[in-house]
């Protein structure tokens, strides 16, 4: 019998690496870890006003099933709502598009713009997800790199000699994950000057680490070509599991319309957000404050420590963060990247992420999760840095 013949989108590395075989054993052996990469904030140790959005999810409106192609209405004004009241003026509700992630989001405005065989830049490094996204939809990613030289810029020669016949999109993530840099004024202007469609990942955008005001506050704030800011429920209220995304489009009014007849059709041949949280979603969005400022607390505090953990001869280098949940440690190259993050859970029980995950141009990074409950943070990054020190006076 012939075998059944699978799509090349679908194909992946399903060995699992050498670290996750190690962090497995580790686990299963029920060592201690210290556990530099927790990033789900259900699990993490943040408050949650639990009667607010369990009243919510509880909506007998929600019984009725009145679909809509681009998410319930009273949602979408929500949505536009916050985003006006936090520095996006022209935030409309007509403009913005719910989806049950942003993932789901990227895999909708991919199959807006492009065709198979397309392709659409994206910073380098960056958020791991990225390449699947783009794949699952038969479309090509071309890096751009970010650049690090006390603070991160992206290279914009490297972009425009990246862009090719068949670039569709510039996608940013602002700010990124993991180095945690803000888009700022210029950067932006001189992306617009290409004219491709812009596809904004702004889901840490409310977790700055510093002020800055070259920063832009949404790639959708005076957009001059078409610009899809995305952001949602994840990260902005703590709550990946109730599965709620949204998609601000902006730009010429032409090119606006346009782009919502297409994610209307999309949208429509899914209707994936279900009824109960798109009627929640105002009371979500209002019950998300202490979630939201115990989170910024803890990122905030936790790059604080790490900081003041390093002193001058440190052999480990912290690179400035903006925003966003995670910080990035240059180790000495006298092991690589992977020899790093094997060495400190095998001798000192602490996980970190190498910064290959994400596509750092050179070694050896590796990437902390900011999120991390406090105790646990300090114990770990003290195991790290005197495993740093060891393997460097060895
Ligand atoms: C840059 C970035 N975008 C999006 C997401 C996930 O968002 P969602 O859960 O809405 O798909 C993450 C999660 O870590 C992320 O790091």
């Amino acid at each position: 019998m012939s075998r059944p013949r699978f799509s090349e989108r679908s194909a992946h590395e399903s060995t699992p690496n050498a670290l996750a075989l190690a962090l497995a054993e580790a686990r299963a052996a029920g060592r201690p870890l210290y556990d530099l990469t927790v990033s789900n904030p259900t699990r993490a140790g943040i408050p949650y006003d639990a009667d607010a959005i369990l009243g919510a999810l509880s909506s007998a409106a929600a019984l009725d099933y009145a679909p809509d192609a681009l998410g319930l209405h009273t949602a979408r004004e929500a949505v536009a709502a916050d985003l006006r009241a936090h520095g996006v003026p022209g935030a409309d509700a007509s403009r913005v598009l719910l989806t049950a992630s942003t993932s789901e989001a990227y895999s909708f405005v991919l199959k807006a713009l492009c065709d198979p065989g397309d392709d659409v830049l994206a910073p380098e490094p960056s958020y791991p997800l990225l390449a699947h996204l783009a794949a699952l939809e038969g479309v090509r990613l071309t890096p751009y790199p970010l650049r690090y030289d006390g603070e991160w810029h992206v290279d914009l020669d490297a972009l425009r000699r990246a862009r090719g016949p068949r670039t569709r999109a510039i996608l940013l993530v602002h700010p990124n994950n993991p180095t945690g840099s803000y888009l700022k004024r210029d950067e932006l202007r001189a992306l617009s000057a290409l004219g491709l469609p812009l596809v904004s990942d702004e889901v840490f955008a409310r977790y700055p680490l510093t002020d800055d005001p070259r920063r832009v506050v949404s790639a959708a704030n005076d957009a001059e070509v078409l610009t899809f800011a995305m952001s949602g429920l994840s990260k902005l209220a703590g709550l990946p599991q109730l599965k709620l995304a949204f998609t601000l489009v902006a730009g010429p009014d032409d090119d606006v319309r346009c782009a919502l007849a297409r994610l209307e059709l999309i949208g429509d041949t899914f209707l994936s957000v279900s009824a109960p949280i798109m009627h929640a979603l105002p009371a979500l969005l209002a019950a998300r404050a202490p979630t939201e400022r115990a989170i910024h607390a803890r990122v905030t505090r936790n790059f604080q420590a790490i900081r003041a953990h390093l002193d001058a001869r440190s052999p480990a280098t912290l690179l400035a963060a903006e925003g966003g949940w995670y910080a990035c440690l240059r180790l000495p190259r006298v092991l690589s990247e992977d020899e790093w993050a094997l060495r400190l859970l095998a001798d000192d029980g602490v996980v970190v992420q190498p910064g290959y995950f994400f596509d750092f141009a050179d070694e050896a990074y590796v990437v902390l999760s900011l999120l991390t409950p406090e105790p646990s943070f300090d114990a770990g990054v003290a195991r790290l840095l005197e495993r740093v020190r060891v393997v460097v006076e060895r």
